[in-house]
């Protein structure tokens, strides 16, 4: 496994950086990643570049034997070019140039900074495109998807939704423009959306908006992915993503780079409510997922956060290196801390390496020494994958569709997915999270929540895959919208009805007021925020509201189609109804699962054609019993198995 880090060379002296490379290598770093912001000290003055202190730090490691992955530089240009060239410079939504001074403010449809940026990667790849010591490259930096409303972002989304529509008039008609004489008359009057109201505009323009925004950033993506592909050999190319605020299609993001990347910050203060505990399980497994392989942690939690907010708890012991493990449990193939010493300057100064700007290793920095210890213990592990039985479907345009339009307090997309993946991540089943539209035939159990747009080819697979004998749980706001975000003409789940044999009679939003259900055993469950009264045609009801006016009506109903079960969930409920829904998914599909995982515990495993290696992490506070095994706070344990 490569255990690596998060290296700023350019802002230390040149003095430091050979003591640094000695002690990474002695330590046992296999891999650092580097060059991420140094665009001013590449190229100080126009034209004019520098590349030898890179060169040398890239020789310090070549002579370690450390692995280096470089960045292009693109997140921040340097002043002089925004200076003289300003359309490089991103436009907000008040239609103002955004200030300078902290980073990440270039316009991805620039003609300045495209220039730029390619003559800066190209000088880059032409001196590391052959380098074995480079084993990769990271575009840029965190790329959110565009929202710039420059003129030539603007002419960008111009151009696309003509490609889309041709004529104004088939965008009034998809829009269905006459509402608020909202009818274009002609292109010039389409721009990106302005003002504080965005929630009250129009939500099919804004979901092009944001499959525009999605497009332009792959767009991006793949300019730099060409020049680095034309001027280097063997490296491979990625981009590290995060949660965010603008979320990218991480599949469409993806799809030409060859791995993916993901920055992963797990959460040093345990929160009370498991859900979120189990949540960087969630965002594990969705990274796995985007490409269906193996991935790359490019920053991992090193020490306290802070800078962009107050200063976070301190990694509690055993973190550093359980939640590298954590990450590798779920298929990451190599981790990089994010940063090797913490700033001693600059804007990023309390956000907390393994280092601190002392330079003396302390507690943080030898759990990672350990880590770089066991890394290399594992190597056992090259190779191997998680193969899962369950998955959970993530589509994209919904996550953006719930963005643009609020439905409950609730009822936001992610809550949707994570309720189901925690549910089996307590019950010790494995699950990937993949792209709603991939082929569905490998799983057992497929859960798809809140399928709000109504996608063809997912609806097809989903006939089909319970048609032949899966078991596939839907939800609550499902088939509401056509693809151009317009209200369906039929019942609820539209398409999906013939599927969950029931449809929704009328809905209710109940904000934090606590509901209960009951199944016909009498087992009660609460729920809150938003109940569907369901209508049964061919379903069975599973449990129904209790209380309120529709007392008795189907709440979660389950259907045979087929060879198949179709679960419909119409309510949001706590952590126990998604429990017992997934235990009888799991029975019906006769896939094992345990009741009896302490809290916190996480299972998870990696395998090759031989063997099996279970993952046992314990994601709490206190010592946990398992399998006649005990677990310290953050401890992680690798059980190997030999496949039957
Ligand atoms: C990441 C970013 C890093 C650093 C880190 C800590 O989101 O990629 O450059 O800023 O957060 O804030």
């Amino acid at each position: 496994m490569r255990i690596g880090v998060d290296y700023y060379p350019e802002q230390w002296e040149p003095s430091q950086w050979e003591i640094d490379a000695d002690r990474m290598k002695e330590i046992g770093v296999t891999t650092v990643r580097i060059g991420e912001f140094t665009w001013s000290r590449l190229e100080r003055k126009e034209g004019e570049f520098q590349f030898e202190w890179l060169d040398q730090v890239v020789k310090l490691f070549s002579e370690r034997q450390i692995e280096v992955v470089l960045c292009t530089p693109t997140n921040c240009p340097p002043l002089w070019l925004y200076e003289k060239y300003e359309d490089a410079i991103q436009v907000d939504g008040t239609g103002k140039r955004v200030a300078l001074g902290i980073r990440g403010h270039r316009c991805y449809n620039s003609p300045s900074l495209r220039y730029f940026a390619k003559r800066i990667i190209e000088e880059m790849c032409k001196r590391y495109g052959n380098n074995s010591t480079v084993i990769g490259w990271q575009i840029d930096n965190e790329l959110e998807t565009n929202h710039c409303h420059c003129e030539y972002c603007t002419k960008a989304f111009r151009q696309w939704m003509k490609k889309k529509y041709h004529t104004v008039e088939a965008i009034n008609e998809a829009y269905q423009n006459t509402v608020w004489s909202g009818e274009y008359s002609s292109f010039e009057q389409i721009k990106p959306p302005y003002g504080e109201f965005l929630h009250w505009q129009n939500p099919s323009y804004m979901l092009d908006y944001s499959r525009f925004a999605t497009e332009s950033l792959n767009e991006y993506i793949r300019f730099q992915l060409s020049i680095i592909r034309q001027h280097t050999c063997n490296q491979f190319v990625t981009t590290n993503t995060y949660m965010c605020e603008h979320m990218p299609d991480f599949y469409s993001e993806f799809e030409e780079l060859d791995v993916v990347g993901y920055d992963n910050y797990p959460l040093s203060k345990l929160p009370e409510d498991s859900e979120e505990l189990y949540s960087h399980a969630f965002h594990l497994d969705l990274m796995r997922g985007i490409k269906r392989k193996n991935f790359w942690i490019m920053e991992q939690l090193s020490g306290m956060t802070g800078s962009w907010g107050y200063m976070a708890q301190t990694p509690r012991p055993g973190m550093i290196k359980g939640y590298a493990m954590q990450a590798i449990a779920h298929g990451a193939d190599a981790v990089l801390h994010f940063r090797y010493r913490t700033a001693r300057a600059g804007a990023e100064m309390f956000w907390h390496g393994l280092l601190d700007a002392s330079n003396k290793p302390g507690r943080r920095f030898e759990e990672f020494v350990d880590l770089c210890k066991m890394g290399k213990q594992c190597n056992y592990l090259d190779g191997t994958k998680c193969i899962n039985q369950v998955a959970i479907l993530y589509n994209p345009e919904d996550e953006f569709a719930f963005k643009i339009q609020y439905q409950e307090k609730e009822l936001y997309y992610f809550q949707a997915l994570k309720a189901f993946h925690h549910a089996c991540t307590t019950l010790g089943v494995g699950v990937d999270i993949i792209n709603g539209t991939e082929e569905l035939a490998k799983y057992k159990i497929v859960v798809a929540p809140t399928l709000f747009i109504e996608n063809k080819v997912v609806t097809e697979h989903l006939y089909e895959f319970v048609e032949n004998g899966g078991t596939c749980i839907l939800t609550y706001r499902s088939g509401v919208k056509d693809e151009n975000n317009v209200c369906v003409l039929e019942e609820l789940p539209g398409a999906l009805k013939t599927l969950t044999g029931c449809y929704v009679m009328e809905y209710d939003g109940i904000g934090d007021s606590i509901q209960q259900i009951v199944k016909e055993d009498q087992t009660e469950y609460e729920i809150t925020s938003w109940c569907e009264l369901l209508q049964v045609t061919t379903a069975k009801q599973w449990a129904a509201y209790k209380g309120s006016f529709y007392e008795g009506t189907p709440a979660i109903t389950v259907n045979q189609y087929g060879a198949g079960t179709c679960f419909y969930v119409g309510c949001i409920g706590k952590k126990a109804m998604y429990r017992d829904i997934m235990v009888d998914a799991c029975q019906k599909s006769g896939i094992a699962f345990r009741m009896d995982l302490p809290e916190g515990v996480e299972l998870s495993v990696r395998e090759d054609e031989k063997m099996q290696y279970i993952f046992y992490f314990n994601n709490s506070n206190t010592e946990k019993e398992v399998d006649h095994m005990s677990l310290q706070p953050f401890e992680m344990k690798i059980l190997p198995r030999e496949k039957a």
